[in-house]
């Protein structure tokens, strides 16, 4: 029950699902891993990404983790469902719990999201809103290249934020719907700009709080809960820059991150 849970995904967006975790599940201790090295994952191929992933979880087995969370919408649409045959641990993903918290709010027959073009591809939220809806609510996906590098480099808003905010919801003009969701875990920290520019038009559903509360859920039915009551030090791990991450990923939590070089294999593969 002490032991870790593994947190990853391609930088820093899966923060936005690992404070969540930490607010819902103050007693947990997280690994937290970003694939720095190889971010973004938005311009990789899936079988890339799959092998970047399947690297981590290994990773995250040695360290003895109880849980992982594929903070990662990328991650979760190409290689969740092969993750959970080869692993003996539970693996939680985003795509559920944000297509099912979008369920909750949505009165309009289409929902529109901001995902990478990986994502987007794949299809994964629009499969499962049609199935969870029988067939009533389908996505319309549209891919955003420029949201994680801005992200990455510790760009939050601003008029470069809103200049392609902009462009992106542009997209979305001509098409009647009421949801956004971000299909991409880096975007929660674009929400203001992206609120700024879309007004009241759509709800915008973020998948972290639903991810946290699926994780705790296991946890729960599983007997993994910590009830040390001690409180957690959590580790952050990264692949490329230690530096660069730390800097940000301290920005974004509101509190100072030292992140460690982990394991030189997650070096930038070509
Ligand atoms: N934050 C990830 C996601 O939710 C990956 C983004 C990227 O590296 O392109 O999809």
């Amino acid at each position: 029950m002490n032991l870790p849970i593994g947190v990853m995904d391609s930088g820093v967006g899966g923060l936005s699902v690992a404070k969540e975790i930490m607010r819902l599940l103050p007693n947990e201790k997280l690994l937290y891993f970003g694939d720095t090295a190889n971010v973004p994952y938005g311009s990789k191929s899936p079988l890339f990404i799959r092998t970047a992933v399947f690297e981590i979880l290994k990773y995250f087995k040695s360290q003895n983790v109880k849980a992982a969370v594929m903070a990662c919408n990328t991650s979760s649409a190409v290689a969740l469902e092969q993750a959970r045959r080869c692993f003996d641990f539970p693996i939680i993903g985003v795509i559920e719990p944000g297509v099912r918290e979008a369920l909750k709010i949505i009165r309009t027959r289409t929902a529109c999201m901001f995902a990478n073009s990986v994502t987007v591809a794949s299809g994964a939220h629009d499969a499962l809103m049609k199935k969870l809806s029988d067939n009533e609510i389908s996505v319309t996906g549209k891919a955003c290249p420029d949201f994680v590098p801005l992200v990455e480099s510790g760009i939050f808003e601003g008029a470069e934020a809103d200049r392609v905010v902009n462009k992106y919801l542009s997209a979305f003009s001509g098409i009647e719907s009421d949801t956004l969701i971000l299909g991409c875990t880096h975007y929660p920290f674009l929400e203001k700009a992206i609120k700024k520019a879309a007004g009241n038009r759509f709800s915008i559903v973020n998948p972290a709080s639903a991810t946290a509360a699926e994780l705790s859920e296991i946890l729960r039915s599983c007997g993994l809960e910590n009830v040390s009551g001690l409180s957690p030090a959590h580790r952050y791990c990264v692949s490329g820059d230690p530096e660069k991450f730390s800097q940000v990923a301290s920005m974004l939590m509101g509190f100072e991150i030292n992140a460690e070089l982990v394991n030189p294999s997650f070096q930038k593969r070509v």
